[in-house]
């Protein structure tokens, strides 16, 4: 893999100096938008960056409607007739969908071109924008198409953080209480404990989660650990019609109560939280008919094998167990029990 890929913390100031430099010049740049960032975060970026004042825009809509090879193609007839050549970089601003989006549209227009990700969102800064999935949705499957193509820059400016609702930022904070479930305990305690999520405690989860793709950039092994919660978390998404993060949250209660009853997890682990969750969400209740669906879903999951399902589980916070067969009896359970202690 072409491990070019670099994180710029320092925000737009940042992005202004890295755009000067010599493997720049002569770019020409086409920045992804949809209607939110248009508004709220085009004009920070153009206006913080030299190198961009003159680049082009084009809009894509809102969410997961982004994500077709549809609307893939209208960028790239878009890329066609305005010239863009193999010296055009993408500029993807805005959350996981335009930066999924964006990514794919890079890999495949005139055999791979440069893109850069600006997240606007904190789902984004911490995840989607860091790591190289790429995809489109297709044949009705999330992510069906796509490939592991890297940014050549994450830009991480908490800026844009401002104008983000408070329902998304929640979906954000979620990811990160993930990411410091599986790699780090002090971390993991601050964000339960602390009032405020902090610009250190962002670039700390971003800086995990770039160390874990550096280590198995095509996800084949220790980069299973960034799914804990989401084997339950794709079912919650669909059964209940959450949105990511929240439902990510639900799955992480049902995989810790697992890693409590099967591995080594501490009861003041899962207490712990049990009470930070259900003190921002609701905890949804599953009938026994709702779970029976539910188990389906889970078994498509593309890390089970020969019918078994396999999950993200913790021996500790900061030691995830990868592949851990779980039986739909205990599927079962853990579902009967989100957020009983
Ligand atoms: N979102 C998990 C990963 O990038 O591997």
């Amino acid at each position: 893999m072409n491990y070019k890929s670099r994180m710029v913390y320092g925000g737009l100031k940042a992005l202004n100096r890295e755009l000067a430099k010599e493997e720049w010049q002569g770019a020409k740049y086409v920045i992804l938008v949809d209607e939110n960032t248009f508004q709220h975060c085009l004009p920070l970026l153009v206006g913080g960056v030299e190198a961009l004042h003159e680049a082009e825009f084009v809009e894509v809509p809102v969410g997961e409607e982004c994500k077709s090879l549809e609307v893939a193609a209208q960028v790239w007839q878009t890329l066609l007739e305005s010239g863009a050549d193999r010296n055009t970089v993408i500029v993807n601003l805005g959350g996981g969908c335009v930066c999924d989006l964006g990514g794919y549209v890079a890999a495949g227009y005139k055999r791979g071109i440069r893109h850069i990700h600006v997240p606007t969102t904190l789902l984004a800064m911490v995840d989607a924008a860091i790591g190289g999935k790429t995809a489109v949705n297709f044949g009705g499957v999330k992510n069906a198409v796509g490939h592991f193509y890297q940014p050549r820059l994450t830009i991480m400016d908490t800026a844009f953080l401002d104008s983000l609702p408070p329902e998304e930022f929640f979906n954000g904070q979620v990811e990160m209480v993930k990411t410091a479930a599986v790699a780090d305990m002090a971390l993991f305690e601050q964000l339960l404990t602390g009032k405020k999520i902090s610009k250190q405690q962002i670039v700390e989860v971003a800086r995990i989660k770039n160390r874990v793709v550096k280590a198995d950039p095509y996800d084949r092994s220790v980069r299973h650990i960034l799914n804990f919660g989401h084997t339950f978390g794709h079912a919650v998404e669909v059964c209940s019609q959450l949105p990511h993060g929240h439902a990510v949250g639900v799955g992480m209660l049902a995989a810790m109560y697992l890693s409590m009853k099967k591995l080594a997890l501490s009861e003041e682990v899962y207490r712990a939280y049990s009470m930070w969750f259900k003190s921002r969400a609701d905890v949804p209740h599953y009938s026994l008919r709702e779970i029976e669906q539910m188990l389906p879903l889970m078994h498509q999951d593309k890390k089970n094998t020969a019918g078994e399902l396999r999950c993200v589980l913790l021996q500790d916070v900061g030691a995830a167990a990868v592949d851990v067969t779980v039986s739909d009896h205990e599927v079962r359970d853990a579902f009967l029990h989100l957020g009983v202690v």
